[in-house]
């Protein structure tokens, strides 16, 4: 059946890429929590979407020039809704320690020492229950690299073909996104082994639909309780 990926946790009840977020996601029927890893000029991983903390804390900067001092007192909440006042921008170690239990993981490199993402996953004994993806071909490398026990996650249009994706990439699932959405060549990667993702930031109900009809592994989405009801309909 396929899994719900919950893209930054449950961004839409919850301020993105936080323990409330990824506490909601999986209340909301969510499995496997997507985050985003940037890295302190200390070296400390924390779970970040953007290269600055200014539109999603009450700090300003680079994650890369702050020293974890100053982002653990940052409030990573109360920018969505004062009702998450005081929510912590998330170490990885301790988001990934606290919801390893009940969750699965797709863990998105925006820049980071990918042999300390590696530690980090080991230490916990969770390599299995985590994918990998960046954006950065460089950080892509690093992960096979640095941690070859994570399974890899290519978008289709940056592998471009179900070889490239298995032989240069190394991918285990290949995701597929609106401009792309093709049966076809999602039922190629299907028949080669590899395992299928749909990511949207929108409620694509023809798409969502489509993507249960044709048991796609996994949807990577903010409208969980949207396909969840979806899902419980198919
Ligand atoms: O697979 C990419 C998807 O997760 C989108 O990530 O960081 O651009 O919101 P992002
Ligand atoms: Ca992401």
């Amino acid at each position: 059946m396929t899994q719900i990926v919950c893209h930054r946790g449950a961004s839409l009840s919850a301020p993105e890429n936080t323990f409330a977020s990824a506490k909601k996601a999986l209340e909301l029927g969510g499995s496997i929590i997507e985050l985003d890893i940037r890295q302190s000029a200390d070296g400390v991983l924390y779970v970040m979407h953007d290269e600055t903390v200014d539109r999603t804390t009450n700090g300003t900067g680079k994650v890369s020039d702050l020293h974890s001092d100053e982002i653990d007192q940052l409030d990573a909440g109360r920018w969505f809704n004062p009702q998450f006042e005081g929510e912590p921008v998330p170490r990885l170690d301790a988001f990934l320690s606290e919801f390893a239990p009940n969750a699965g993981f797709y863990l998105e490199i925006k820049k980071a020492d990918c042999a300390k993402v590696a530690e980090i996953v080991s230490a916990l004994g969770i390599e299995e229950k985590c994918f990998t993806f960046s954006f950065d071909p460089e950080m892509r490398q690093q992960m096979i690299l640095r941690a070859p026990a994570i399974r890899r996650m290519i978008h289709w249009t940056t592998a471009g073909g179900v070889e490239a994706a298995i032989e240069e990439h190394g991918a285990e699932i290949v995701e597929f996104h609106a401009h792309d959405f093709d049966p076809e060549h999602i039922r190629l990667c299907q028949a080669a082994g590899l395992q299928v993702m749909f990511y949207s930031d929108r409620f694509d109900k023809e798409r969502f639909e489509l993507a249960l009809e044709m048991s796609m592994n996994f949807v990577n989405i903010d409208h969980i309780e949207e396909f969840s009801r979806l899902k419980r309909m198919a």
